[in-house]
């Protein structure tokens, strides 16, 4: 802990958000463009964005969704599938309607079924990605049902990722929400073509928490957090300032419903207080000098973005964390850290 009171920093972007749609899009969406000029919106609807048309429409409901004043900018990406239109996927990036495009190995997570069933398949689109510079964004687990589920990361490392890396030497990537040691060290050791992005709660949490007193269905998400000595790691790689490393809060919201109950959902919904968990875990790791590297230099520069030309102001102030947010309908989303104080607070 440092004896600093604020920091004034240029505006953070979310490198990983899920926004979803309807009543729930119009629910979370302000949240994120509170507290972020650019995110980059991830594309796994119950219908997912698989194509320009589908993202451009996705765009202007997102648009609809949050207050003019924010001036937010939705990032889009494209869902890949086995049977992605190259043509289609490299004409959006073109015209600037895909930032990128999104890795779901099937049946990893939420709504990923139509995702890639083999990275063979999209061999042509990767081709044409990495001709064209568009980043590939990697969900990074395997799915084999006797992978243990702690493992997935890690196996995806050596059996996906590696050999795709190898085999496109130019391709842009992303390992998103990295959550072990290796894949910090694995980050670390293919230099910049390659970035990750940490999250809040995997920063904050690890696998024990989940299970602290009884099970904690809020603490669940994909993937799983893991012991705490990857929690530590990943603590020292988002905090070394380091240009690979870069803020995406992977929040994701779930009707309280489906995330209490027998089948519980994956996803932690971090979006009323996603820049004052991160500016804590800087403040603990006496590292608040290094908070604007990761929250808004590091991710545009790897997607060769401007960095925003306004600043925010975070101030050292306790604050209680609202329990839930309401959507229309009479649904409610748990937040994380709801009804705990937090040191850090976003000002207006
Ligand atoms: O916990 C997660 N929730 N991980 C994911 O990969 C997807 C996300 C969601 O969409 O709910
Ligand atoms: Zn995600």
């Amino acid at each position: 802990m440092t004896d600093i009171h604020s920091i004034t920093l240029r505006r953070p972007d979310d490198w990983h958000v899920h926004l979803r749609d309807g009543a729930m899009l119009n629910a979370v969406a302000p949240f994120t463009a509170r507290q972020f000029k650019r995110a980059i919106v991830m594309p796994n609807l119950a219908s997912p964005v698989t194509t320009r048309q589908l993202a451009v429409e996705y765009r202007g409901r997102i648009q609809a969704a949050v207050p003019q004043s924010a001036s937010f900018e939705p990032l889009m990406t494209a869902y890949l599938t086995d049977n992605s239109d190259a043509e289609d996927l490299a004409e959006g990036f073109q015209n600037g309607v895909f930032a990128a495009a999104k890795l779901y190995p099937a049946g990893a997570t939420t709504n990923s079924d139509r995702g890639v069933t083999a990275i063979e398949n999209i061999n042509t689109v990767l081709e044409r990605m990495e001709k064209i510079g568009m980043p590939l964004l990697v969900h990074g687990e395997v799915t084999e049902p006797s992978i243990d589920i702690f493992d997935r990361e890690n196996v995806f490392i050596h059996q996906v990722l590696e050999p795709t890396l190898q085999r496109f030497q130019g391709l842009k990537v992303v390992f998103e929400h990295i959550t072990t040691s290796a894949a910090v060290n694995f980050v670390r050791a293919q230099g910049p073509r390659v970035g990750a992005t940490i999250t809040p709660h995997h920063l904050m949490i690890n696998r024990t928490d989940i299970f602290r007193g009884g099970i904690h269905p809020h603490l669940y998400c994909l993937p799983v957090a893991k012991r705490e000595q990857h929690r530590l790691a990943l603590r020292e790689a988002a905090t070394s300032g380091e240009a690979q490393f870069f803020l995406g809060t992977d929040t994701a919201p779930h009707a309280i419903s489906a995330k209490e109950s027998a089948c519980g959902c994956a996803g932690i919904f971090s979006a009323p207080c996603a820049v004052e968990l991160y500016a804590q875990v800087f403040d603990e790791e006496g590292a608040l000098d290094k908070f604007e590297a990761f929250a808004s230099l590091n991710g545009p520069k790897f997607y060769g973005l401007r960095v925003n030309s306004d600043t925010v102001t975070v101030v050292r102030e306790d604050w209680t964390v609202p329990d839930a947010v309401a959507v229309e309908g009479g649904v409610a989303v748990k937040t994380f850290k709801g009804g705990e104080t937090l040191h850090w607070r976003l000002q207006d």
